[in-house]
């Protein structure tokens, strides 16, 4: 808007969901960083609140977070704030004139909404509300159903349930300015999804991971591990060109068993082509492949803008690599290759190695890595000279168990790696914490708490 450009010292609140906590500061983060923008938390900054001030964007800045962030609910120009109403009032009369008036104009409309979080308040009480901001010089006509502005007026009270405040925590008063992308969540559920699997990825943390991958338009986007390819129809999305490959030729080819509760195989053109069809972005679809990501068929070199990816934890899909045992014979005119274990630690491994070679220089790694709490400390999370870890958040699936969201960023070619100080290296550290978590994992009570934990 043009009138943003002229008005000063503005700050902005976003008003963020509050589930999937810790995804949320990488998500806006990231979301800035493709405007090239610093996130500068302003004031008493506290992560898990769903209120978190901005300062040092403009607006153009803050609706460009808004048209990508599934973390993000709404965002707002803030006017005023304070712990009472009477503080917000003041804070209020001290904003600059000159940043409300172009809004309140004699032919303008407007409307005033009030949100309160943790607490529902009685339809008399948001009137009254309403009614106590009448000390703002507003000069348009009310209008409900389609205002040219939109304010709101939100009361925090607090993030526990179980002790509501009779009086709001904090209050804030700003001026709307753009919805995030919590739709795309329903949108893009995998319940209505054209092909699934038993492993399709969640839609809402699909879109998490490709923007923390920083996932933008035009971008090569590649999953080694892209099963029905919801990762895919994430990327694409955002108009990235998407390919992956998968060890498993049924689920490339859209064959086999269906994992529908009421159809025993898959349809006709079940696949992931036919997803991104089903969501209008089926031009951005490159192709995938059978193939297997321990033994890459790439040509050396950042052929890649971001590697997404939900690695197989051997509980409803087997961790295979193609290979051969003495004693294993291929089976005549089979197109399913001898197989043998491939072990997460190798996984990990492999995938990091790959990301060094493939990514360009800045480009992202976003992959699931599966951990046993009780035994989880950070050195299990594999390192790379390199690659820079960006972030690392959990996802809780139980109280034994979670996944870990990890963001690495590209920042060095291999071939600028010294190949002995290289091995001594102590930031190339392997995926350390497999042995603990494969004999937890995969014996008797806990395999079925994971497996009951994902379903
Ligand atoms: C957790 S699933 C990925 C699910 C996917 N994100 C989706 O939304 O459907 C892991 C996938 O890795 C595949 N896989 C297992 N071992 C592999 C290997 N060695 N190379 C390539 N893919 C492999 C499995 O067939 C499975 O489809």
């Amino acid at each position: 808007m043009a009138t943003s450009n002229s008005r000063s010292c503005l700050q902005y609140l976003l008003h963020l969901a509050q589930d999937n906590l810790d995804f949320r500061l990488p998500e806006i983060k990231a979301l800035l960083a493709l405007r090239g923008k610093p996130f500068h938390p302003s004031g008493n900054f506290k992560e898990k609140s769903p209120f978190w001030c901005l300062d040092g964007l403009s607006e153009e800045d803050v609706c460009s977070v808004m048209s990508r962030s599934v973390c993000a609910k709404s965002a707002f120009e803030l006017w005023g704030h304070g712990k009472t109403h009477s503080e917000l009032r003041t804070s209020l009369l001290n904003y600059p004139s000159e940043n409300m008036s172009p809004f309140m104009q004699k032919d303008s409309t407007y409307r005033i909404n009030v949100y309160t979080f943790n607490k529902t308040l009685e339809f008399a009480d948001r009137i009254k509300r309403i009614d106590a901001m009448e000390f703002l010089p507003f000069e348009g006509a009310v209008s409900l159903k389609s205002p040219q502005h939109c304010f709101c007026l939100l009361e925090d009270y607090g993030t526990d349930p179980n002790d509501i405040p009779e009086h709001p925590n904090y209050i804030y008063f700003g001026r709307w300015i753009a919805d995030g992308q919590r739709e795309l969540i329903r949108s893009h559920s995998v319940k209505n999804r054209h092909f699934i699997g038993n492993t399709s990825m969640d839609a809402g943390l699909s879109f998490i991971m490709a923007n923390h991958a920083k996932v933008n338009e035009n971008d090569l986007v590649f999953d080694p591990f892209v099963g029905t390819g919801s990762l895919l129809v994430a990327c694409s999305h955002f108009r990235a060109y998407v390919c992956g490959m998968d060890i498993d030729y049924n689920t490339i080819h859209g064959r086999g068993r269906s994992s529908r509760k009421d159809q025993k195989w898959r349809g006709p053109d079940e696949n992931i082509r036919a997803n991104l069809r089903q969501y209008g972005t089926e031009e951005m679809y490159v192709d995938v492949m059978v193939s297997d990501a321990s033994k890459p068929v790439w040509r050396k070199a950042a052929l890649f803008d971001a590697i997404i990816t939900d690695p197989p934890y051997g509980i409803r899909e087997s961790t295979r690599r193609t290979g051969s045992h003495k004693d294993i014979t291929r089976p005549p005119d089979s197109h399913v290759p001898v197989s043998q274990a491939y072990h997460l630690s190798d996984i990990f491994t492999d995938l990091l190695n790959f990301s060094a070679h493939h990514l360009v220089l800045g480009g992202r790694l976003v992959y699931w890595l599966p951990v046993y709490r009780p035994e989880y400390c950070e050195e299990v999370v594999p390192l790379h000279p390199c690659l820079r870890l960006i972030s690392n958040c959990e996802q809780t699936l139980s109280s034994h168990t979670s996944r870990r969201l990890i963001t690495m960023e590209k920042i060095k070619n291999p071939e600028e790696l010294d190949s002995l100080a290289h091995l001594a290296d102590p930031r190339f550290s392997p995926y350390q914490g497999h042995n603990a978590f494969r004999e937890k994992y995969f014996s008797g009570q806990n395999k079925k708490m994971f497996s009951q934990a994902i379903e």
